[in-house]
């Protein structure tokens, strides 16, 4: 078997799930807590059936943010979006299959921008699809409910497909990262881990309780790789 090396994943908290009203002191209190990434929703109404905020909210986020901006597009046609995003503050830009009938021309402008170059694929979306882009990508987003809703039960299937993708990535010499969005918590992030995420986006958990910094810090303790056994 080949020794797989275990890393902590990266914590990316979805502002999804945080008070609108106080958008600058949620993005502030996250500054100084286990987050790696802020997580950024972005839907149309059209791609997805809801509707979440856009540049100017991004803009507005990004002043009072420390981490870098993980902008999931959740919307048709982002090819016309991309720098404007890139210049709102966005660090990665994660657009979706199903939206993309030129997907590999998409990767590229990203990657022209100066972003993480992602691409999410919805429950019902094979991960052998990406086969053909694979080495282009930094990101691959693996949805673990269908987009559009926070507060969504966590699929199981996408367990699965994160092993796939696992060895998709290896096979195709990719050094993408995968990250799960939707329904994650700690009864299943460890196991997400164990299976080849490497950043996990989490709404509701995060904020349901009123505590997004205790539980991040839960969270990144809980998923913290295990201590290397000592020699002796
Ligand atoms: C769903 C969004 C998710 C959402 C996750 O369409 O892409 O990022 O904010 O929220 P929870 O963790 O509540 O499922
Ligand atoms: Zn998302």
């Amino acid at each position: 078997m080949n020794p797989t090396r275990r890393m902590a994943p990266l914590l990316a908290p979805s502002l999804l799930a945080a008070d609108f009203g106080n958008l600058q002191s949620e993005t502030e209190r996250l500054a100084d807590s286990a987050a790696d990434w802020l997580h950024f929703d972005v839907m149309d109404g059209r791609f997805v059936p809801n509707i979440s905020f856009g540049i100017p909210v991004l803009q507005a986020v990004h002043r009072h943010a420390r981490q870098p901006i993980d902008v999931h597009l959740m919307i048709e046609e982002p090819q016309h979006y991309l720098s404007a995003f890139r210049d709102a503050g966005a660090a990665n830009i994660t657009v979706h299959y199903e939206a993309c009938p030129h997907l590999h021309r998409v990767i590229q402008q990203i990657k022209q921008l100066g972003c993480r170059a992602g691409v999410a694929l919805n429950p019902h979306t094979p991960v052998s699809l990406l086969e053909d882009v694979a080495a282009d990508l930094d990101l691959v987003l693996i949805m673990s409910v269908n987009p559009g809703f926070g507060g969504q039960a966590f699929i199981p299937n996408t367990l699965r497909k994160v092993t796939q993708l696992k060895e998709l990535l290896v096979d195709s010499g990719s050094s993408a990262l995968i990250e799960i969005d939707g329904g994650v918590t700690l009864d299943n992030a460890a196991a997400l881990v164990a299976a080849g995420a490497d950043a996990l986006v989490a709404g509701s958990f995060v904020f349901q309780g009123g505590d997004p910094v205790g539980t991040l810090a839960r969270m990144r303790a809980e998923l913290a790789p295990p201590a290397l056994e000592s020699a002796s």
